[in-house]
């Protein structure tokens, strides 16, 4: 069993703006180990500090292939093309729909080790870079939906919460 449960929406701090990794060690290792086994057991492809419970600007980003590497105090430097695309959410289990988004991203990040990287990515992978990194903006994805449908999902997650 992983150490640590995700959290399910709404929450609140799901919803606060996480705060900048400023240390790079041991600590920061552990985390990114216990949610990576977290993201592995919910089946995701990506996972962000604050789906823990830990407000830290820090992501797990999968790629197609099944490998998947972390985003420390990611930026997106740019963004462009649009494109509608079925989404879900570890914090919102087992419900998808169409979310907008950009079609390719650039984006700055810190490694484990601190060291700056920067990607350019398109398809799949930026669209779960777009989705992690605005988990650490504090918005989860069914801020782009509409009231009626976020209603729902709302109502199915608390029924959810009650059974578990
Ligand atoms: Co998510």
């Amino acid at each position: 069993m992983p150490k640590r449960d995700i959290v399910i929406w709404p929450s609140k701090v799901l919803e606060t703006p996480t705060r900048p990794v400023t240390e790079f060690g041991p600590q920061l290792e552990e985390l990114i180990v216990d949610m990576h086994a977290a993201m592995k057991e919910a089946d995701g492809i990506g996972i962000a500090a604050n789906q823990v419970g830990v407000s830290l600007r820090l992501a797990l980003v999968g790629r197609q292939d099944g490998t998947w590497f972390e985003i420390v105090n990611p930026q997106v430097l740019e963004r462009s093309g649009k494109v509608e695309l079925r989404e879900g959410c570890l914090s919102v289990p087992d419900q998808f729909e169409q979310t907008p988004r950009f079609a390719k991203v650039k984006v700055r990040y810190q490694d484990r080790a601190g060291a700056w990287q920067e990607l350019e990515a398109e398809g799949r992978l930026a669209h779960v870079l777009q989705h992690e990194i605005e988990h650490l903006d504090g918005t989860v994805f069914v801020t782009h939906l509409s009231p009626l449908k976020r209603g729902l999902f709302r109502e199915r997650m608390k029924k959810y919460k009650s059974v578990k």
